[in-house]
């Protein structure tokens, strides 16, 4: 089969190369892919926008694609799987309506609401006055969140009353285009944070391992948000017992409360959650995708062909799947960035050294990256994701660390702490 994938980072490359370990899989297109895509053997780059829905359709019509696989939110939210699904193309990702539940917080929230899910307590607000008041009768620590896609930039979790009221004003000021004309307010929520992606046909839903992401830019947590600086799986945090309560607490409501709806949502169910100090799952957020980076770390663990699951989603039979199987162990990855991402960096460095990384077993995933007449530069924030299994949690750390040292570019950036929460985690229990 020929397999479509559409995006360009991090973890559409992961998922190119998952999809490609298979025989069955002849050939990947991903539109428009990156320097690593391109490097692939039976994997081909093709120079259209993500939003080029009609482009797309024609490839895939002309070339016979059996599946088109979508990574990012944008494409979802535009109806980029109603557009393909009208043309008889299969489509793994959610129709425009259910992707609402990343592009609308508000959305999200009341749907959480009548589903039962436990979340964050939220407010939402369409002007500036009467959200000031609520964040200044509810008092800091709160969150502001712009109701739409902001690309990660959108949530403020204020601890002074200022900065709360700055994000409100920023909001509603157009700071965050038509994504600021509501805004949530809402809760702040304590304890450690964990990512659960499920597979769904809308019907059953089969989660993947759980993985914990690392959003911010500097060590320990601080620093501004950024797309996620590395990520780790299966997490310890969510034990199989938790992994039992999110999906009869969070998922399951959440798949029977859009069917209520009538919508059939087909694709990547991401629960971003909170862990609370008192072992409870509560819901931070839903995403209609998979995570990046935690798809570079879940995928490479995966034994089942993803082709077959993604494709047994997109045809509403995965009830007939045998249960997803993993290789024992863990897995690992280290994002590295250019300097100053998540700000204004540069582009177009030379990268040496991931033919090293490789050598000694560990995979590196490509995002911002472009092959330019046969060299590797640097062409985004996040630049590469490098992941290596291990044995145990603390083997996958170290390899990934030890690859991460063979790479270099002018400026690299990256955290040497992921997986800080574990140790931390166990040297507080013994
Ligand atoms: P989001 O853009 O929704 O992924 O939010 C970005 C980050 O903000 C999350 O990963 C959390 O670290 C933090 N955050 C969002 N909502 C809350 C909340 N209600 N309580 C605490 N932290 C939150
Ligand atoms: N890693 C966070 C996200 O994909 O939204």
């Amino acid at each position: 089969m020929k397999v479509l994938v559409v995006g360009s980072g991090g973890r559409e490359h992961a998922l190119a190369w998952k999809l490609l370990q298979s025989p069955k899989v002849q050939q990947v297109t991903c539109v428009p892919g990156n320097g690593g895509t391109a490097s692939m053997k039976r994997c081909q780059n093709l120079a259209l926008g993500v939003n080029d829905f009609e482009g797309i359709a024609r490839f895939a019509l002309v070339n016979g694609i059996s599946l088109v696989v979508v990574g990012p939110e944008v494409p979802l939210a535009a109806g980029i799987t109603d557009f393909l699904n009208g043309q008889g193309l299969t489509v793994f990702g959610p129709t425009r309506a259910g992707a609402q539940i990343e592009a609308s917080k508000a959305w999200a929230k009341a749907l959480m609401l009548e589903a039962r899910i436990p979340t964050a307590r939220a407010a939402v607000f369409n002007e500036e006055k009467a959200a000031i008041s609520y964040a200044r009768s509810e008092g800091v620590p709160i969150v502001v969140k712009a109701d739409g896609l902001a690309a990660g930039k959108g949530v403020t979790v204020a601890l002074a009353l200022d900065e709360a009221e700055a994000a409100i004003t920023a909001a509603f000021g157009g700071h965050f285009g038509e994504a600021g004309k509501l805004v949530v307010i809402e809760e702040c929520l304590r304890g450690q944070e964990a990512s659960v992606l499920a597979l769904t046909d809308g019907v059953t839903i089969r989660p993947l391992l759980p993985a914990q992401d690392h959003k911010r830019i500097g060590e320990g947590d601080t620093g501004p948000n950024t797309g996620g600086m590395g990520a780790y799986a299966p997490t310890p945090i969510v034990t199989p017992e938790l992994m039992q309560r999110i999906q009869a607490e969070i998922l399951e409501p959440a798949i029977a409360t859009l069917q209520k709806h009538r919508i059939d949502y087909r694709g990547v169910l991401y629960a971003g959650l909170m862990i609370t100090p008192q072992g409870d799952p509560k819901v931070i957020e839903f995403n209609c995708r998979f995570g990046d980076p935690e798809t570079q770390a879940v995928l490479p663990l995966l034994e089942t062909p993803l082709e077959d699951l993604l494709l047994a989603c997109a045809q509403q039979r995965l009830a007939d799947m045998p249960p997803l199987t993993w290789k024992p162990g863990a897995a690992a990855c280290v994002v590295i960035a250019a300097g100053g991402y998540p700000g204004s960096f540069k582009k177009g460095s030379p990268i040496t050294g991931i033919d090293n990384a490789e050598a000694q077993g560990a995979l590196v995933f490509h995002a911002g990256t472009q092959l330019k007449q046969q060299n590797l530069v640097t062409d985004g924030g996040r630049v590469l994701g490098v992941t290596a299994i291990g044995e145990t949690f603390d083997e996958a750390i170290a390899q990934a660390y030890a690859a991460v040292h063979c790479i270099h570019f002018d400026d690299m950036y990256y955290r040497r702490d992921i997986g800080y929460q574990v140790k931390t985690a166990r040297s507080n229990a013994s």
